[in-house]
């Protein structure tokens, strides 16, 4: 696939420096979306290196949580399933001790996150979350664009619509 807006990179996201080459390709991104192995070590690496680089008002986004590779899971290092851990941080106040993701990391993510959603089954099949949306706290650059009818170049959204099964928590106001 071709466009100027578009680049292609292949990596491993349980590589911090292939995680790390994406940085140094696009320093800043308004929507990550980790679709990847679904491996609760590859999940977490990858938030780690990935989150600090969302912009302002920015979505962090994690697919099909409800289900883990054994083989990664029992391959990799240790560390918790990733919607426990997230859910636990977020919802209940409590760490949980983790190899990749410190508490001072997390204290640090807390303070610049907006909000705190996750989602699950739409069929109800599934009683784990299967989707957690993240929002960065600040303004989108998309609204900020808005503002200025001269410069709206972006497409106006409802950040806080949420589908009918869908829980979202406001974890801090920017
Ligand atoms: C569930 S598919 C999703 C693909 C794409 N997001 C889509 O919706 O069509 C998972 C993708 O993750 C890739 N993948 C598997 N292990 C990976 C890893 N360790 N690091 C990065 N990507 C990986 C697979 O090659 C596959 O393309």
């Amino acid at each position: 696939m071709q466009n100027p807006g578009f680049q292609f990179l292949r990596g491993a996201c349980g590589q911090p420096e292939d995680l790390q080459k994406i940085l140094t390709v696009a320093p800043a991104f308004d929507i990550i979306i980790d679709d990847a192995s679904h491996a609760s070590y590859h999940q977490q690496n990858s938030f780690k290196v990935l989150f600090p680089s969302l912009r302002p008002g920015g979505l962090y986004i994690i697919e099909d949580l409800h289900w883990q590779s054994p083989f990664f899971e029992e391959s990799l290092p240790y560390v918790p399933k990733t919607w426990q851990f997230l859910t636990d941080y977020f919802l209940n106040d409590k760490y949980c001790e983790n190899q990749l993701l410190s508490c001072e990391f997390m204290g640090e993510a807390k303070k610049q996150i907006h909000s705190f959603a996750y989602f699950r089954d739409f069929t109800g099949q599934i009683t784990s979350p299967k989707l957690i949306v993240i929002r960065k706290g600040g303004t989108p650059i998309w609204q900020v664009r808005d503002r200025n009818p001269t410069k709206n170049v972006g497409i106006s959204v409802t950040l806080d619509a949420q589908p009918a099964n869908g829980e979202v928590f406001p974890v801090a106001t920017p």
